[in-house]
């Protein structure tokens, strides 16, 4: 059985960064109390959605830019890049491929440095990687040699958190992304679509306020896919975090964000910042509105053009 084919709101997880402010760079974490829960349930329940953004800048990208260079060879990826991120919204970032966005994420990370700008989360320059920011990457990285528990429990280790709190959580972490019974399992005997959910797992156990997320459904088979845009949305209502979501799907940005970012091709620019003010919850069904389809023509169209001016990478957008 799977068990992300509800659409009904889940009221097990308590996903939310702690109310004492979120941890910054080396700091550790800590899980939401007891009344934090029930409150947060309560939310759920009643169908009342927490506000998208407290207005307060989760994360800021100024002038951004980075330049691969190895022997005579440079790749220009990004090219002053600027973003402002409320704390609370959800971001899309859609563009053709090699145009960045994965190398952005990496900087916003604290992964590497950009060679041009600067980034700053809740008021501070990152300058290193960041205990604050949970990552799904574009590909699942899971230890061949832990079993998916294992894997899924890695940042409560790294981060020296508490193993049995979180562990409860963890499970049930597996069980929403549907691979309860999987928990003894190693990354081998999993398919590829199981392995990217046992990373989405791993990025959300320990609560960090900002998830960055590449790519996370891009092995899924089509069905799964809207269930999971189904379930990342209603974490997110759920849970207050700052989301950037990248994808090569334009209806899956649209559905999911705030405000979806449209790159151009490489050198990575913003060619648009759309706000997207479909009411929340969504549903599948919205997908069939008029307003969603406008939504995604513009986006189409924005880069038909913008590819028809510079050429596209080497692979496909699936727009
Ligand atoms: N570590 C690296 N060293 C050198 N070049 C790099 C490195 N990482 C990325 N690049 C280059 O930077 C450009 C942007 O890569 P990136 O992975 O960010 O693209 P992307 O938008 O995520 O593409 P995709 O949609 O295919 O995942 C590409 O031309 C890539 O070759
Ligand atoms: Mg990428």
């Amino acid at each position: 059985m799977n068990p992300v084919a509800t659409t009904e709101p889940r009221e097990r997880l308590p996903l939310r960064p702690a109310s004492d402010g979120p941890p910054r760079q080396g700091s550790t974490m800590t899980i939401p109390d007891e009344q934090d829960r029930k409150s947060e349930h309560s939310a759920a329940a009643g169908g009342e959605r927490p506000r998208a953004s407290s207005g307060r800048k989760s994360l800021s990208i100024r002038d951004v830019s980075m330049v691969f260079t190895r022997a005579e060879h440079s790749v220009h990826a990004l090219d002053h890049i600027d973003i402002d991120i409320e704390e609370g919204q959800f971001i899309s970032v859609v563009g053709p491929s090699g145009c960045g966005k994965s190398t952005l994420l990496k900087l916003v990370a604290g992964l590497r440095p950009p060679t041009g700008g600067e980034i700053e989360i809740l008021g501070e320059k990152v300058k290193g990687p960041r205990s604050d920011v949970g990552i799904v990457f574009q590909s699942p990285v899971l230890l061949p040699w832990r079993t998916v528990l294992q894997n899924v429990m890695l940042p409560i280790e790294v981060l020296r958190l508490d193993h049995s709190a979180y562990k409860a959580k963890a499970r049930e972490l597996l069980d929403l992304v549907g691979l309860g019974g999987f928990e003894k399992a190693y990354p081998q005997e999993l398919s590829g679509g199981m392995q990217q959910r046992a990373a989405i797992a791993r990025a959300l156990v320990y609560d960090a306020p900002i998830l960055m997320m590449d790519e996370p459904f891009g092995a899924l088979d089509a069905m799964t896919r809207e269930q999971m845009n189904v379930e990342v949305q209603q974490i997110w209502e759920r849970s207050g975090k700052t989301v950037v979501f990248i994808t090569h799907s334009i209806p899956e940005a649209v559905f999911l964000a705030d405000r979806v970012i449209v790159m151009s091709p490489r050198p990575g620019r913003v060619l648009r910042d759309l706000h997207i003010n479909m009411p929340r919850p969504r549903g599948l069904d919205d997908m069939l509105t008029p307003e969603f389809g406008e939504h995604v023509r513009e986006i189409r169209g924005m880069l038909g053009k913008a590819d028809a001016a510079g050429g596209r990478d080497d692979r496909q957008t699936n727009w």
